[in-house]
């Protein structure tokens, strides 16, 4: 063992020293691929698909916070069209495996089969991660619910109880993953196991056994059901150094080791963050724990999630377009070849999918909103994805540190990137101090192949930094039979149409470039916009230009090169006319104009573009001479040919905007019912759970008996209703009632009001002593405590068995009074319920309401009273509200939707909104933030009737009211059809529904 340790070590050393002597290694470094396929290699460099060398450049979509298949084609043409040529999906344990007999692949969005398809077909890679454990902020981290009583032991480890749980779900995980997978002509690259486990070993250096087993085993199960690909690891952090073939020997390892890594937390006080360049000193890391393989990172920060009290929207300003500029062209600094961004659309914890740390939305300032909608950041992260696409040469070099010494203003320094065989190189500069915000000027020293040392600009203005910012300033770049010697503006994309090369630069408007053009005697003409000196620098040709706010077009006698703002890159668009995720530029088309453009194909005379605009907008195809006209979704345009050979057109304003679909929405013809029956004492509760264990697995044990904690008796989500029975005296009663974070509870003796717990952020239980001196016990017979426990997801990670549900309950007696029975409602049927598998046993609580299926569509309410939840309650109880709207959005167009939620001052209450019958909205106004929830189509019918519910619950003696608006935030003109019909998605009322009383 010591022997190899120190072989080990040595090779790492060799190698190590061997790179910084600048040895060309391109021979030394071992091509691995998993000896089961080789359809998938790597090396040191990078990853290799069917044998060619790949920029994995991924983001993160998890198909259970988006549940409409529909949709997800939508979210993909656009995560393709920003340039990215892969996805990661996390899969989620409990949203597929209800109760441990039940393992549900086939109800609505539970066969997430059609992702990796429409993947292949829009040409992106898949990385599948199907757990058994995934953390997420979603409930218990993604486990069963049922794991979370103690019963499967401690978990993550290789406890036969646990083993025996989780083994039925990976084998049906590896089974899709397996059929799926790229050898099988799917889409899927690689596949995780586990996900940021930690540790191979104890502190002592000794092997982790329980947890080595496990990974062993989980190992196993990938390769039993026929999956060849790379198996992935993703590490918590630079310090745990588990599972990577290259560190230390040992069982346990897997084929390629990752990293995350989340350099600006999820705090919007970035002091909170540790932050810093130590912090994301990246390729130091890599060179020790996993030289052999490529630098790779399954998760880097595509946002952050919105923790209950944050800001409204998170903490945009901090993880936005200047975000992206910085940090993702870190990554490149770093030499890291597989990225995937965590989340680049998050979605929305709807149901009881959250973990308690977090509210319903998930919306992660991710480049993709929550609703869809594309922003600035999308246009930011479009720009580096078209770049890292285009720099063919990046996904093979060495690196030289950051420095400040090839850079002439101090404060600024750039990491070299050097492609070994090609000699190609990327000086990623930025300002030492990544977060400085002072605007800083400099020319940078370049060592080039074709020219020798430069010192670029040579003629016109300096670089600029602004602020966090950082450029990638590329010599000796290919691009067709072309090379750039440099260039000090940024390279966007290259396309090849009719053998000839279109090179699109950007730069931030009215910022000055620079760029060498290897071959002096080109012929050049500036055809259209303006162009800036020209220079003749031995054999190159070197333009220096200051950036205007339109396109400049220069022609050289066998290539083109557009002179785009950033304004206007934020409208360029690279779709491809092969769905390869490996885009090679004879298969790009440049469009530049619309909102979005999602497709283009080449038909006879025409080019056909697919795509979403906003507003009325010019359109500019570079598409091949026999393209007569543009078609655009599906009509053709009135179009002409520019004197440099693109096709221009206008698209005319949409015909439906925002401001009119606003005006025309409306929520009215509410109606209402007392949603709190069990309260009454006479309420019979005969078919409810009797909860009368005297123990628990549990490693937590209750303060009193029997055991109240819900998971035992098969209820794991949602509101929780417990009614405690007492005869004889009592003043009060003494509880510890724990839902999570943000949770909060009541308590009504025999109907009449007696408390709230209403949370906090950071309480996790509620103890309360309740006195019933404003309240009335009865004379004879039973008293009937309730107590309604919101309940907020469980915990993750080792935490995740924290128990939810009543602690302890005493009652205050001077008689040594206890209860005599405590019965327990939670969701419709517990685990075990059947009655809704599309929306599944996550999606409700045991809310009479939920219970009784108020909130589905169906559901006769007629003889209810009319009132609107503005109007609200006066009294601390639970109602609950209905209403039907119609939504008429023509064909042809997209819209992005939301339900804002208010509510007055001061308010103590928890509201919980339902649309078609998915809970898609909590409103805790005590507690904060969110109030608009964004409602994507398929669990709305954008051309239909939709039923929409509310769940008042006053937390305070005087009532509660909430008022619910619509509102809108975008309407497109687009290709893609949110008016599909979702009634599948959308089951209704059935009288089974009225056994759950
Ligand atoms: C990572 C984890 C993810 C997610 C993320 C924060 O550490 O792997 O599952 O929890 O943090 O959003």
């Amino acid at each position: 063992m010591r022997l190899l340790l120190v072989l080990a070590s040595w090779l790492n050393i060799y190698l190590l020293s061997a790179r910084a002597q600048g040895t060309n290694l391109t021979t030394q470094w071992p091509l691995h691929d998993t000896g089961f396929s080789d359809a998938v290699q790597w090396d040191h460099y990078s990853l290799l698909v069917n044998g060619r060398r790949t920029f994995l450049w991924s983001g993160e979509i998890h198909y259970w916070r988006i549940p409409v298949p529909e949709v997800w084609r939508d979210l993909l043409e656009k995560i393709k069209a920003a340039g990215f040529n892969g996805i990661s999906v996390y899969a989620h344990w409990a949203f597929h495996a209800p109760n441990n007999a039940t393992l549900d692949m086939t109800s609505g969005a539970r066969d997430f089969g059609p992702i990796f398809d429409i993947a292949k077909e829009v040409g992106l890679f898949v990385t599948m991660r199907g757990g058994p454990y995934v953390n997420a902020e979603t409930t218990a981290g993604g486990f069963a619910l049922w794991t979370t009583t103690g019963a499967y032991g401690p978990l993550r480890n290789n406890d036969p109880r646990y083993t025996a749980a989780w083994t039925p779900f990976m084998d049906e995980m590896n089974k899709i993953t397996a059929e799926h997978q790229i050898t099988n002509g799917g889409s899927i690259i690689l596949t995780q196991i586990e996900n940021e486990i930690c540790c191979q070993r104890n502190s002592d250096g000794t092997l982790d056994t329980p947890v080595v087993d496990y990974m062993v085993d989980l190992q196993e199960n990938v390769r039993d059901h026929g999956v060849v690909i790379p198996i992935i690891t993703n590490a918590p952090n630079m310090d745990t150094r588990s599972w990577s073939t290259d560190y230390l020997p040992g069982p346990g390892k897997q084929d390629i080791y990752g990293l995350d890594s989340y350099p600006l937390c999820w705090s919007c006080n970035l002091a909170e963050c540790g932050s810093g360049s130590a912090s994301v000193a990246y390729a130091d890391h890599f060179d020790i724990v996993s030289p052999t393989q490529p630098s790779f990172m399954p998760e880097f920060q595509g946002g952050s999630y919105n923790p209950w009290a944050g800001p409204q929207g998170g903490c945009p300003g901090n993880i936005g377009p200047n975000f992206v500029s910085m940090y993702y062209r870190h990554l490149a600094a770093e030499r890291i070849t597989m990225i995937n961004l965590y989340m680049l659309y998050g979605g929305t914890n709807w149901g009881g999918l959250a973990t308690n740390l977090i509210s319903t939305s998930y919306d992660y300032s991710a480049p993709i909103q929550e609703s869809r909608i594309l922003g600035d950041k999308f246009s930011e992260t479009k720009l580096i994805g078209l770049f890292f696409r285009a720099a063919e040469d990046l996904v093979m070099t060495d690196r030289t540190a950051f420095s400040t010494s090839v850079a002439t203003n101090p404060l600024v320094g750039a990491t070299v990137l050097r492609n070994p065989e090609t000699q190609a190189a990327f000086y990623v500069a930025r300002q030492s101090n990544m977060m400085a915000t002072s605007t800083v000027d400099f020319a940078l020293n370049i060592a080039t192949k074709s020219a020798g040392n430069l010192t670029v600009p040579a003629f016109g203005n300096a670089i600029r930094l602004v602020g966090v910012q950082s450029k990638i300033i590329v010599s000796d770049f290919r691009f067709g039979n072309n090379t750039l010697v440099y260039s000090t503006a940024e390279v966007l994309s290259h396309s090849i149409v009719d053998g000839r090369s279109i090179l699109a630069l950007w730069l931030p408007d009215g910022e000055f470039g620079e760029f060498s053009i290897l071959g002096g005697s080109k012929k050049r003409e500036v055809v259209s916009g303006t162009g800036g000196g020209f220079h003749t620098v031995g054999d190159n040709l070197v333009l220096s230009y200051k950036q205007q706010t339109t396109q400049s077009v220069l022609q050289f006698d066998d290539f083109t090169v557009l002179l785009l703002p950033r304004s206007l890159a934020y409208t360029f668009w690279a779709p491809t006319l092969s769905k390869d995720p490996i885009v090679t530029p004879n298969n790009v088309v440049f469009v530049n104009g619309p909102y979005l453009v999602r497709s283009v194909t080449l038909s006879d005379s025409h080019v056909v573009v697919t795509g979403d605009i906003a507003n009325a907008t010019a359109l500019e195809v570079f598409a091949p001479a026999a393209c007569q006209s543009i078609e655009w979704n599906g009509k053709t345009l009135s179009t002409h040919r520019t004197s440099y050979g693109s096709l221009k057109a206008s698209l005319a304003k949409p015909g439906l905007d925002a401001a009119t679909l606003q005006k025309a929405l409306s929520l009215s013809g509410w109606r209402y019912a007392d949603a709190l029956p069990e309260a009454d004492a006479a309420y019979d509760d005969s078919k409810w759970v009797v909860a009368d264990h005297q123990t628990t697995p549990n490693p937590t044990q209750p303060l009193t008996l029997p055991v109240l904690y819900a998971d035992d008796y098969g209820f794991h989500t949602g509101v929780q209703i417990f009614r405690g029975r007492f005869t004889g005296e009592a003043s009060g009663a003494n509880l510890t009632v724990q839902g999570g974070t943000a949770s909060g509870w009541s308590a009504w003796l025999n109907s009449d009001y007696i408390g709230s717990f209403p949370g906090s952020a950071s309480a996790v239980s509620g103890t309360l002593a309740l006195s019933f001196a404003n309240a009335t016990l009865l004379a004879s017979g039973e008293n009937i405590l309730t107590v309604v426990m919101d309940h907020s997801g469980h915990d993750q990670r080792d935490a995740a068995l924290n128990p939810r549900g009543i602690l302890g309950a005493m009652l205050l007696s001077s008689s040594n009074n206890t209860f005599t029975k405590w019965t327990l409602a939670g969701n419709a049927g517990g685990e075990s319920n059947t009655i809704d598998p599309v929306r599944g046993v996550i999606a409700e609580g045991g809310l009479h309401a939920e219970r009784l299926g108020w909130h589905l569509p169906g559901f006769d309410d007629a003889a209810w009273a009319a009132r609107a939840p503005a109007e609200g309650v006066n009294n601390a109880t639970i109602a609950f509200f209905r209403t039907t709207s119609e939504l008429a959005v023509p064909e042809g167009y997209d819209v992005s939707l939301e339900f804002i939620l208010s509510s007055p001052a001061g308010s103590n209450l928890r509201a919980q909104l339902y649309v078609n019958g998915y809970q898609y909205g909590k409103y805790v106004p005590q507690i904060g933030h969110q109030i608009a929830f964004p409602v994507p189509p398929g669990i709305l019918n954008v051309r239909g009737s939709n039923t929409i519910g509310l769940s008042l619950w006053a937390q305070a003696a005087g009532g509660a009211q909430v008022d619910v608006q619509w509102n809108v935030l975008g309407v497109y003109e687009s290709s893609w059809d949110p008016g599909f019909d979702a009634s599948a998605l959308q089951p209704g009322w059935t009288p089974a529904r009225l056994e759950f009383a």
